[in-house]
């Protein structure tokens, strides 16, 4: 592992313009997707929506990396094209999630604890081999009353301390992933301060484990009201909480920060980021703020297609409309 390989190649994830798709659902994540469009979850299915997806001429115009799930990295598309060659002709490079989900933290009332640590350093280097060049880990953790509990954020921010460990070992950039969940009907008060404290453990674990700051991403939530809080904070309250909880707990030399969408619209989505952009001009922050989203991103390609092989290239435009949107909030540039 060279640092400078890993400074470069997150440093290109998160170039102004470019930003992440998000595309690692697994099988049974995918298949609720494509059932919410009448699409059954067979093999041909996901590969044709995949291949709708990194196939969408010009889409390393705003992509720089796509995150995939195992399966995708050693398949086609469906004119037999292995992905990841697909991908290298599109200028985009390949992302891989390693992490094998989040499981029931024992003893802790229905927390979770994500998976995924053992047999990692050879999955690692099989992935390489298939030319991955980034990873993804990802955390969730919940907000009601008594969550989160120390307990849970702590054992989180361990393993992707040691997932991101391996991942530099082997040459590769962790994203960083610990996403608190929108779900609830918690205020944006409470969003920063879980957010605040989740972000701290993690960056003390990384801290404590090693990790180079400066090779990684960090892939965070936005500090945003609860689904069902009765009054929701507003875009600039969301973005303004947002910049301060990370002011608060990132240190500057990570290079980038890529946000997750975790269920906001696409229009949302886009505008946090947008407005985010505009106020790190005055703040001079250090880190480039751009988006890794799965849904704010694919929502409008799986309406647009629904299985009918006619719309593919309409749903490819979504995607592409979509993501030069969210690179231009990637810049402060987007007008609504
Ligand atoms: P969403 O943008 O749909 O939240 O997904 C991002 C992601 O990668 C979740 O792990």
């Amino acid at each position: 592992m060279t640092l400078s390989t890993l400074r470069h190649t997150a440093k290109t994830m998160v170039e102004p313009g470019q930003g992440i798709l998000a595309m690692d659902e697994s099988t049974p994540t995918v298949g609720k997707r494509l059932k919410a469009v009448g699409v059954d979850n067979t093999e041909d299915n996901r590969v044709a929506y995949r291949t709708i997806l990194l196939g969408t001429p010009g889409l390393g115009d705003y992509i720089s990396g796509a995150i995939l799930y195992d399966e995708t990295i050693r398949q086609s598309t469906t004119d037999g094209e292995p992905f990841p060659e697909l991908m290298q002709r599109q200028g985009i490079m390949p992302g891989i999630k390693v992490d094998t989900g989040a499981k029931d933290l024992a003893l802790s009332g229905g927390e979770k604890v994500t998976e995924g640590l053992d047999g990692l350093r050879d999955r690692l280097a099989e992935y390489v081999g298939f030319g991955a060049k980034f990873c993804k880990w990802r955390a969730v953790i919940a907000i009601d009353e008594e969550k989160p509990s120390r307990a849970c954020l702590e054992a989180n921010a361990h393993a992707l301390a040691r997932y991101a460990a391996l991942c530099q070992e082997a040459g590769l950039v962790p994203i960083v992933e610990p996403e608190v969940l929108i779900n609830g009907a918690h205020t944006i008060e409470t969003s920063f301060d879980v957010t605040v404290e989740t972000q701290r453990q993690v960056f003390e674990q990384l801290y404590r484990q090693g990790v180079h700051f400066e090779g990684m991403i960090l892939k965070p939530s936005m500090v945003i009201s609860g689904t069902d809080c009765p009054q929701r904070a507003g875009v600039e309250q969301v973005a303004e909480q947002t910049l301060r909880c990370l002011q608060q707990t990132v240190p500057a030399v990570v290079p980038g920060i890529a946000f997750l969408s975790g269920g906001q619209s696409d229009e949302e989505a886009t505008q946090h980021l947008n407005t985010m952009n505009q106020m790190a001009r005055e703040l001079s922050l250090p880190w480039q703020l751009t988006f890794s989203y799965a849904r704010a991103l694919q929502n409008q390609v799986l309406e647009t297609w629904r299985g009918d092989a006619a719309k593919a290239e309409q749903a490819s435009q979504a995607l592409l409309h979509r993501a030069k949107l969210n690179a231009l909030a990637s810049r402060g540039e987007y007008t609504p």
